[in-house]
């Protein structure tokens, strides 16, 4: 139960257990629709007896509703077979049928069972359990990471991956797997990831990966580099408050040790070469969510320091519509799980045009870190509130010492100039802290707001996908309807939204610089607040024009334009997270979410 916790920020509309034990006519399972406590519940009600290996599932629905029904694990061969499963099977439907005809009956809705009953038929054959698992992946199309175990071969787990997730935990005398090192963080370290279409047979002292054709494959272990305590609250009410103070560290770590002795900048993993980065005339950055607000904030300090055109797509957009992409275009694909279809396929479709892909990905040994050309890890450790904050900034930061790195090798910037938006960078994680030390006002407000309905977000320049970010964090969070637009753009229609008392957050930019927008914004602060609008604003220190716009003034530290999208976002995330607190939800678990979307 402790590993399907941990992995519950993964779906949480039901789950369910199977357990192994030595009677070898059926497995035990045990399973429940709605969060894991209410498997608990029924587990202490009704406990499943001591078995020699288990499997266990947390769900986000795709086919079939949330039901007991639908939860995994499913049965088959009149429960001598249970199987789990994430992902998609696309060709279920057809699967379905042919089995219906054979006159199977189902239990639930889901295309889960349908691999469950081929697995079953295969089993029946005489296979081995691991056999069966390699015929029937032979029939299945789409992603599907699938568990099964066999009252029969008590001791024995065998897991097959494509596309989803599969780790495996390397322990003595006990070995694990799971979507996440997460789910057995608490009892080992040593972690192994299944690659692309290979199948996994577990026992308690063995660990056996062939692909699906059968032919061994050996796979080297990795050591997670942070431990159970990383996963845990450390003393917050929630994880998504523990990850939001975690932000001065996700930035630093993310910093930490990335320029050699010669001033260079070191990625992690994979190389591009130096002439291919310099042959580069365009960079796409493919990412989706608040991973592709972190891209859009990339794109401005990209191109100011490196004049490269930077596109940034949803993933799922870019994908599907024949994209313009050469052995010239550098795509910067950005993942805080490493596991979101939508862009695992954005990066395959680059990659066959001949593009060269850089993964900016928080998640060790995930498949865009394994599939890209060349990884920067952001350093953030695991973030286990469903929505993400830690992981932006740490995008952020990532992807400006990539926009650091191609101007240092293209010849944009000499030394003195690197060197000193390092320095900026460098300054970034106390003046986070100070945001963080100072959050009461913040909160304060945003329990005094639980009741609107729409809050609306405005900002300029960096300030645009940041009032994005932070509409989208309102609206995960708090269910309440919220919008984020481009300042200037709100007298060309959106304007229309502003009535009396509506709340309307304003990112004000500095009023210092050269080509400061500030005047701009004040501008656009005016043209809300003469239609009713109730202003926030998030001003600079020591912004005293900010004052007479606002009914309320949050400030963020000085730092130069560029550097503002990491300090004027925090505010964002702590009024999302108090507000929907103040309404009595669940931050870490939102309504029909999942962490990982690793279905298209
Ligand atoms: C929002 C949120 C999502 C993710 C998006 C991409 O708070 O968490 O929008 O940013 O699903 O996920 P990753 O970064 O794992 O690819």
């Amino acid at each position: 139960m402790g590993g399907l916790a941990r992995l519950e920020y993964r779906g949480y509309d039901s789950a369910g257990i199977a357990a192994v034990t030595t009677d070898r006519e059926r497995v035990s399972t045990s399973k429940k629709a709605g969060k894991l406590v209410n498997l608990a519940k029924q587990l202490a009600d009704r406990p499943l007896p001591d078995a020699t290996a288990a499997i266990g599932h947390t769900r986000w629905a795709t086919h079939g509703a949330p039901t007991d029904a639908n939860a995994h694990p499913h049965i088959a061969a009149g429960g001598r077979i249970a199987i789990i499963h994430n992902g998609i099977i696309e060709n279920y439907s057809t699967l379905r049928k042919e089995l219906l005809a054979q006159g199977v009956d189902f239990l639930s809705e889901t295309d889960t069972e349908v691999a469950g009953h081929l697995l079953a038929a295969e089993v029946a054959k005489g296979l081995s359990l691991a056999d069966g698992m390699r015929a029937l992946v032979s029939r299945l199309e789409g992603a599907f990471t699938l568990l099964a175990v066999d009252a029969q071969d008590p001791g024995t787990v065998v897991g097959a991956r494509r596309n989803s997730p599969l780790v495996v935990g390397i322990g003595e005398g006990e070995n694990f797997l799971g979507s996440d090192v997460v789910a057995f963080i608490e009892h080992t370290r040593t972690a192994l990831e299944l690659g692309q279409d290979e199948v996994v047979e577990l026992t308690a002292d063995a660990v056996r990966v062939t692909s699906f054709d059968g032919t061994v494959v050996d796979r080297e272990p990795y050591h997670v580099d942070w431990d159970s305590a990383a996963a845990e609250k450390g003393g917050f009410a929630t994880f998504m408050d523990k990850e939001i103070h975690d932000q001065p560290a996700a930035v630093a770590d993310t910093l930490r040790g990335r320029v050699d002795e010669r001033g260079k900048l070191q990625l992690d993993a994979g190389i591009i070469d130096e002439s291919v980065l310099n042959s580069v005339d365009k960079i796409v950055v493919v990412a989706c969510g608040t991973a592709a607000y972190a891209g859009m904030v990339a794109k401005y300090a990209i191109e100011h320091w490196c004049r490269i055109p930077v596109e940034v797509e949803l993933a799922h957009e870019f994908r599907y519509r024949d994209p313009v992409v050469n052995v010239k275009t550098l795509v910067v694909a950005i993942s805080q799980s490493g596991e979101t279809m939508d862009t695992i396929m954005a990066i395959r479709h680059a990659q066959q045009q001949g593009a060269s892909v850089i993964g900016i990905v928080n998640t060790q040994g995930s498949t865009i870190a394994r599939e890209a050309d060349a990884v920067l890890y952001t350093r953030a450790g695991p973030e286990i509130a469903v929505a993400s904050t830690k992981a932006f900034v740490a995008q952020i930061t990532a992807a400006y010492l990539l926009g650091i790195y191609l101007a240092e090798i293209r010849g944009n910037k000499f030394p003195d100039e690197i060197a000193s938006l390092m320095e900026q960078l460098s300054e970034i994680p106390a003046k986070i802290q100070r945001i963080l030390d100072t959050s009461g006002p913040i909160r304060e407000v945003a329990r005094s707001m639980a009741n609107h309905n729409t809050v609306l977000f405005l900002g300029r320049h960096v300030g645009y996908p940041i009032a994005m970010e932070g509409a989208l964090k309102l609206k995960e969070l708090a269910y309440i309807h919220a919008e984020g637009f481009a300042a200037g753009e709100l007298k060309h229609g959106p304007i229309a939204l502003i009535e009396e008392g509506v709340p309307v957050f304003i990112i004000l930019p500095s009023a210092h610089g050269r080509e400061s927008l500030h005047s701009k914004v004040v501008s656009n602060i005016q043209e809300v607040r003469a239609r009713g609008a109730f202003t926030m604003v998030i001003a600079e220190e020591g912004d005293t024009e900010a004052a007479d716009h606002a009914e309320h003034v949050f400030s963020i530290p000085v730092a130069p334009v560029l550097m503002t999208p990491l300090l004027s976002v925090i505010p964002l995330q702590i009024f999302a997270l108090e507000l929907a607190t103040a309404k009595g939800l669940d931050v870490d678990q939102p309504r029909n979410l999942a962490k990982s979307v690793t279905v298209e």
